[in-house]
C-alpha cells in the first residue's frame, strides 16, 4: 500500500501539530487529501502515560510524533521534564497502543544523539553517545521505540528552519536586517534542514514502506557562520557577519562540533536530498513577517 493509500485509508495523527515541523506536515497532508488529526499538548500530553492510556485518538493511524521538548539549554536543568516528553513512559505507552492497533509511528529525532567528535558523516547505525541532556532524552526516546516492537520510522534531523516559527534563519533574517555587524560561530559543522523538505521526506519514507532509522536533512553541509552569510546574501542585507568560536558564546548545553548525518540509506530509498542552498532560497522567498 502506498503512503497516500495507507494515509488515505488510515488517516494521520500529527502530534506537536503547532510546532515548526508539525505545522508544515499538517499542511502537506491536508493538501494531499489525507484526513489529519492535528493534536497538540491540549489534545494529548505525551508526558502523561495516563493521558496516553486514556486517549481516544485512533491508534491504527499513521502517527507523526513531532512533539518534543526542544529547549536544548533548558533541558540541562530540567532533564526529567524533558525526558518525560522525549523518551518517557508516555512514549512507551503510545508505542504499545500503536503496536496493538496495527498503526505506524513516524518519530523525529536529532543529530544530538551523537557526540559530535566524528570527522565523517554519522551513519544510521553508529552508536549513540549524546553529550548533553537534550540528546540523552532524545536517545532514550529512540531506544523506547526500538524496544517496543511497533512498526516505526525514526527520522533523525538537524538544524531545522521554516518560513515560520522561531529558528536560525528567521533570527538571522532579523539580525542581519537590524544590525551593522554580527558574530556567528564557525566551528560547528552540520546540515541545515528545511522543515517542509523534512515533512515531504517523512511522507515519502512512509510511501516507500520504510522502517527503522533514517537520516533526513538538506544536502550539503556548512557551519552556522556560512549558513548565516547565505541568509544575509539571499535577503540582500549588508550586515557584516564575522566568524567566531563556540567558546566566545558559552551556553548551558554543550553543542556537537560535527553533526553531519549520513544520508545514504534515505537517499537510496527516496532519492537525493536537495542542497541546503536550494531549500534555503525557497524558504527565504516565503518568510512570514519578522518582528
Ligand atoms: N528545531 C530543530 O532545530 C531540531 C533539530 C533536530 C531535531 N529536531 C526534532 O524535530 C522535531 C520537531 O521539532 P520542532 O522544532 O518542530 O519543535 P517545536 O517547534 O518546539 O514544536 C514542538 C511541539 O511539541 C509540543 N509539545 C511539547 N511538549 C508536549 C507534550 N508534553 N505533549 C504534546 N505536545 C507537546 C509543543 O507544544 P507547546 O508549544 O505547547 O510546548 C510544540 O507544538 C522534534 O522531535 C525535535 O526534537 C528539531
Amino acid at each position: 500500500m502506498t503512503a497516500d493509500s495507507l494515509l488515505i485509508a488510515r488517516g494521520a495523527v500529527v502530534l506537536g501539530a503547532k510546532g515548526m515541523l508539525g505545522r508544515g506536515l499538517c499542511r502537506l497532508l491536508e493538501g494531499r487529501g489525507v484526513s489529519v488529526i492535528a493534536a497538540d499538548r491540549d489534545e494529548l500530553d505525551i508526558a502523561s502515560p495516563e493521558a496516553v492510556k486514556q486517549s481516544r485518538l485512533p491508534m491504527d493511524a499513521v502517527w507523526f510524533n513531532c512533539a518534543a521538548w526542544t529547549n536544548v539549554d533548558g533541558a540541562e536543568e530540567h532533564e526529567a521534564d524533558a525526558l518525560a516528553v522525549n523518551g518517557g513512559e508516555g512514549l512507551a505507552v503510545l508505542c504499545a497502543r500503536i503496536k496493538e492497533a496495527g498503526g505506524k509511528l513516524v518519530h523525529v529525532s536529532t543529530d544530538y544523539v551523537f557526540d559530535g567528535k566524528a570527522t565523517k558523516p554519522y551513519g544510521v547505525d553508529e552508536p549513540r553517545n549524546p553529550i548533553g541532556a537534550y540528546g540523552r532524552t532524545k536517545a532514550a526516546g529512540e531506544k523506547v521505540i526500538e524496544q517496543s516492537g511497533c512498526d516505526f520510522i525514526v527520522a533523525r534531523t538537524s538544524w531545522l528552519y521554516a518560513p515560520w516559527a522561531n529558528n536560525f534563519v528567521r533570527t538571522m533574517a532579523k539580525l542581519t536586517r537590524d544590525k551593522d555587524e554580527l558574530k556567528v560561530v564557525d566551528d560547528q559543522r552540520g546540515r541545515p534542514t528545511s522543515a517542509e523538505h523534512l515533512a515531504r521526506s517523512l511522507v515519502s519514507l512512509v510511501d516507500a514502506e520504510g522502517s527503522g532509522v533514517f537520516h533526513v536533512t538538506d544536502g550539503g553541509e556548512c557551519t552556522w557562520f556560512e549558513f548565516a552569510c547565505a541568509v544575509r546574501d539571499g535577503l540582500g542585507h549588508t550586515c557584516v557577519v564575522k566568524p567566531c568560536t563556540t567558546a566566545e558564546f558559552p551556553r548551558p548545553a554543550p553543542r556537537p562540533a560535527y553533526s553531519v548525518l549520513d544520508l545514504s540509506r534515505t537517499e537510496s530509498l527516496i532519492g537525493n536530498m536537495p542542497h541546503w542552498r536550494v531549500n534555503l532560497a525557497d524558504v527565504l522567498k516565503r518568510l512570514e513577517p519578522l518582528d
